[in-house]
């Protein structure tokens, strides 16, 4: 793009304002979904171990229903953060929860997993309709920024899952991180407040990330449970993994290659 094009940099904070997409014009945006803790980390893992493709449903039966279509595939996902199981489906229980310590190449390798999660798929459907859709997590963050870097796309918008009906401390600072990363090439375009903002808690937080993850909601939830509680400090390492990924028009999430991709299993 040229540099008198206007670019223009958002960021959503709450499902309230990820539900609205409904009524947006998103053909010519750009989206980068975060929900840090855990889906979109949790999905960047497993492809970084090597799953083919993930399929982000909005609920249980979507999933069963796939799963009846294609014998092979993998179901993933949670409610109230713990694993889908037996009494949710009324029949199976699923296979893999939505931590991302689970999603290990020997479980994932070569497969196709439907997974559905409280907020983070939702989140990734809303946003279908967008020109394109990036899944960003701290764990991938560089490699996200350098595509959007190289790209500069000139409608520009970060999608903070949250934790139920709430903005989620987590993923502000994920988009706040981005932000930071490609301010030169946005600050001279239609820069929202939620962009400022984001940038300067990410700022506030960024010497002690695990630190700003325990004391979040969703981190407070998942540090109390002692299966979970790794998924945290998890989660905060940032650029682990060299990958980008994306929400492609058929409605799977894949990896996308990256020049100098490397990931770290
Ligand atoms: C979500 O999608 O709401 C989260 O990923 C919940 C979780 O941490 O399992």
């Amino acid at each position: 793009m040229t540099e008198n094009q206007t670019t223009t940099l958002e960021v959503l904070f709450t499902p309230a304002d990820f539900a609205a997409l409904k009524d947006r014009e998103l053909s010519g945006t750009v989206c980068v979904v975060f929900d840090v803790l855990r889906a979109t980390s949790t999905m960047v893992t497993a492809l970084a171990n090597g799953t083919a493709a993930i399929i982000p449903v909005e609920e249980i039966e979507e999933a069963l229903a796939l799963r009846q279509e294609k014998p092979g595939l993998l179901l993933a996902g949670e409610r109230d953060g713990v694993r889908i199981q037996a009494n949710l489906t009324g029949s199976i229980p699923f296979d893999l929860g939505n931590s991302p310590r689970e999603f290990t190449a020997e479980r994932v390798r070569g497969r196709t997993i439907a997974m559905t999660t409280t907020n983070g798929t939702r989140a990734l459907r809303a946003c279908a309709p967008a020109r394109k859709v990036l899944i960003g997590s701290f764990l991938n963050l560089r490699a996200t920024a350098q595509f959007i870097e190289a790209d500069t796309p000139s409608q520009l918008l970060l999608v903070c899952s949250g934790t139920h009906d709430q903005a989620a401390y987590e993923d502000v600072l994920a988009a706040g991180a981005l932000c930071d990363v490609i301010w030169p090439k946005y600050i001279n375009g239609a820069v929202a407040d939620s962009a400022h903002m984001a940038r300067s808690l990410f700022g506030l937080a960024r010497a002690d990330l695990p630190g700003a993850f325990a004391q979040s909601r969703n981190g407070r939830r998942l540090l109390g449970l002692a299966e979970l509680s790794a998924d945290v400090g998890f989660c905060a390492h940032r650029d682990t993994l060299e990958l980008l990924a994306e929400l492609g028009k058929d409605g799977l999430v894949r990896r996308r290659e990256t020049k100098d991709a490397h990931p770290r299993t």
